[in-house]
């Protein structure tokens, strides 16, 4: 990845607010400790972490805008909620700047997951999740520290804590969300997609 080409996610990074650049400095860092704890890049998940959320603070127009312009298929839900368009958007702009297609698309399943969600994508999502900052919800430290010795076990969890902050709020899950959650529950084998 060329420095030319990271320069331009630097400067979107730059416009983030402080508090945002602050989940993000977390994310990397716990995406990072969990790479090396199982044996994926720290370096690129790293970045994606860093990276994950250069799209939360547009507009809701600017989001669909963006989505379509990259080619993503923008379905209902994402029109309606576009803020699930964050990660899809933050997700071609890293892999435009060169980031690896595993980890840009960790970027964009990092808001509704993915029933195929691969090692680096869990890690990923499971880092957003239980980052310290999030404040205190039931469990988090838990599968904070769950996340290091079994992480087939965290990101069920994670799934689950987030189908449940939705249901909370009477907001309707992205399907992707519901099959990722359904995917990951019925692994006989209790590993899941590695
Ligand atoms: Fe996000
Ligand atoms: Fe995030």
């Amino acid at each position: 990845m060329s420095a030319p080409r990271l320069l331009a996610l630097d400067a979107r990074w730059e416009r983030l607010s402080a508090s945002r650049q602050a989940h993000c400095v977390r994310v990397a860092d716990l995406a990072l400790d969990l790479a090396a704890a199982h044996g994926e890049d720290p370096h690129f998940l790293y970045l994606a972490g860093l990276y994950h959320d250069l799209a939360r603070e547009l507009q809701p127009d600017d989001l669909r805008t963006e989505a379509r312009r990259q080619g993503w298929p923008v379905d209902r839900y994402e029109w309606e909620a576009p803020i699930l368009l964050h990660g899809p958007v933050a997700g071609g702009w890293a892999r435009d700047a060169g980031l690896p297609l595993p980890f840009a698309a960790a970027i964009w399943w990092h808001t509704t997951a993915h029933p195929e969600l691969d090692r680096a994508g869990r890690i990923l999502f499971i880092a957003d999740g239980v980052e310290p900052g999030r404040g205190a919800y039931p469990g988090r430290e838990d599968l904070h520290a769950l996340a290091f010795s079994d992480l087939t076990g965290a990101y069920r969890g994670v799934l689950a804590s987030t189908l449940a902050y939705l249901q909370q709020r009477g907001l309707t899950p992205h399907p992707r969300l519901l099959a990722a959650h359904e995917a990951a529950m019925r692994t006989a084998d209790g590993r899941g997609v590695q």
